[in-house]
């Protein structure tokens, strides 16, 4: 098993942002933890985030061995060449606000076809009313939220020794 931990735009200020919300881990001691909790339980794990929803979506089909069709610039690390090295059994993806507003992202955790978990930090359903409602949810196979950074460890585990793994 293989497992892509994405993360979204602001998840960056883990830590710093909001604490009284999203408490005071980093993304860094997240990433790191999820890494050799991954590593203790036999597999593998790699770990993106960006600011930016169409880096998102080619860190998405990278994933799939798939890519923009002609990248700016010709040799070096474009993300559609270079990272798809492994196609993950499944993806973790908290997409911070892009969770509310993208079907690109969307569109391209469907266009893989690979099996994902969304996970939120906060407890989305106790905040504004436009956080309620996730572009998501509906094709994710579990949804984690109001577990802070815990749903994270929760989500590894998960996906590491409950879910189903597609055939190929
Ligand atoms: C979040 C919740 C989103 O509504 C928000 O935009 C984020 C973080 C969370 O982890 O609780 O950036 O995804």
């Amino acid at each position: 098993r293989h497992i892509l931990l994405i993360n979204g735009p602001n998840l960056n200020l883990l830590g710093r942002r909001e604490p009284h919300i999203y408490g005071s881990t980093t993304l860094a001691d997240v990433e790191s933890h999820a890494a050799s909790q991954a590593s203790s339980l036999g597999i593998t794990l790699e770990t993106f985030q960006s600011n930016h929803e169409g880096a998102i979506v080619d860190r998405i089909q990278a994933a799939a061995g798939w890519g923009p069709s002609s990248s700016s610039t010709s040799s070096s690390a474009s993300a559609g060449e270079t990272q798809a090295v492994k196609k993950p059994t499944a993806i973790i993806i908290n997409p911070g606000a892009l969770t509310h507003t993208s079907v690109a992202v969307r569109d391209a955790l469907l266009g893989v076809d690979i099996p994902f978990v969304e996970v939120h930090v906060s407890n989305v359903h106790a905040r504004e009313a436009f956080r309620k409602h996730s572009y998501l949810s509906d094709k994710a196979v579990a949804v984690i939220c109001g577990m802070g950074v815990y749903g994270y460890t929760a989500a590894v585990e998960f996906a590491a020794r409950h879910m189903k793994v597609k055939e190929e």
